[in-house]
């Protein structure tokens, strides 16, 4: 079965193809025109889309080897994301279905990173078998669950306020840095000092008697904004500049390792023997390392899509529309699926009902 995906719910525009399971297309293209607005504004983020996706789409289907009469069915993301930005790609890809005759599946672009574990990204690629914890960070969302094989999960913890990748941009915009922050931390860090300063790590056994701790999977970010941002008005310019990288290293420090002690803790709790880390967050290479390095003390199965499909893709939309087909659980649509803002109205669980 060759399927079309089509992601567009926020800054990146993506169309890839999956031929019988592999991954024949996957490509991207990022928007440039909020770079001086220190974050995405909803309006000239649909405009952009607009304005390429019919090369992204071609690209997609040219690259894959195939003509667009090959393909079977087309999948693309209903929410949730700026809705402006979603219905770009929601409407293209039910129109190009409609046109094609083909059936339309809609898929839930936080589900899509939850299960990027089954992107086939090679021929050796293995899924997970059985439950697994699934962390999935991203720049509005940061979610702890519980997955089975049959697509059905719960969600076991949630942040209270910032999401995980939120957290990398607001502490990054204190700090001068460009929009998306949490890149350009990364990068610095590599040559920071993570224990410069300890930032506060809400909800862990540091900040809590470890009675209160224990199955508490919820997160808190916004605490360690506000830490930065009176750290910062302490010290001066120069001293800032002198140590930026310290400091980066010592916010993601806070970040990754709350993010690494509560998925471990959610595994142990559950007693799964799997973790996928998914979402744009998991492009991190400090995250990579302390994941790796706690599921090997912990002997679990580590997850990690390559960093192409940690950030917005097209391939997990396209990825997730296959797993649903061949699990059966895809409601019949006429091209009349409404586009949703939050992650819950568009839920698989939703859909099985
Ligand atoms: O999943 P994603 O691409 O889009 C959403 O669904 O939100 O995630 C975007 C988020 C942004 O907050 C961005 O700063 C963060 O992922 N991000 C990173 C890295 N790459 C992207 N955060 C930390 N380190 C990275 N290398
Ligand atoms: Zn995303």
């Amino acid at each position: 079965m060759n399927i079309l995906g089509i992601e567009t719910s926020c800054d990146e525009t993506s169309a890839a193809v999956l031929l019988d399971g592999r991954i024949g297309s996957n490509v991207i293209s990022s928007q440039r025109c909020h770079t001086s607005f220190g974050g995405v504004v909803p309006e000239l983020a649909s405009r952009e889309h607009e304005r390429t996706i019919v090369s992204i789409v071609n690209s997609a289907v040219t690259e894959a080897n195939i003509t667009k009469n090959e393909l079977d069915c087309i999948a693309a993301t209903s929410g949730p994301g700026l809705i402006g930005a979603v219905m770009v790609g929601l409407c293209f890809a039910e129109g190009m279905a409609f046109a094609l005759g083909i059936p339309f599946v809609p898929v839930n672009h936080i589900e899509a990173h939850m299960f990027s574990a089954f992107i086939p990204e090679s021929p050796e690629h293995k899924s997970p078998e059985g439950p697994f914890i699934s962390l999935t960070v991203s720049g509005g969302h940061t979610l702890l669950s519980l997955v089975r094989e049959d697509l059905s999960y719960d969600v076991i913890g949630k942040t209270l306020d910032d999401a995980a990748g939120e957290a990398f941009d607001k502490t990054g915009k204190m700090l001068g840095l460009a929009y998306p922050a949490g890149p350009v931390i990364d990068r610095l860090a590599a040559s920071g000092n993570p224990h410069f300063h300890a930032f506060p790590r809400a909800l862990t056994s540091s900040s809590q008697t470890s009675r209160s701790y224990r199955g508490n999977f919820d997160f808190s970010f916004s605490g360690l904004k506000t830490s930065v941002q009176t750290w910062l008005q302490k010290h001066t310019a120069e001293f800032i500049q002198t140590h930026l990288h310290d400091i980066a290293a010592s916010v993601q420090y806070a970040i990754v390792s709350v993010l690494t002690e509560k998925a471990v803790a959610a595994a142990r709790h559950f007693r799964t023997d799997a973790i996928s880390v998914a979402g744009g967050v998991s492009a991190n290479s400090a995250l990579r390392t302390a994941m790796q390095e706690a599921c090997r003390h912990h002997g679990i199965r580590l997850y990690i899509p390559g960093t192409v499909y940690s950030t917005d893709n097209a391939a997990m939309i396209a990825s997730l529309a296959a797993l649903m087909l061949s699990k059966g659980t895809v409601r019949k649509n006429n091209y009349d699926v409404a586009p949703f803002a939050s992650f819950a109205a568009g839920a698989i669980k939703a859909s099985l009902k």
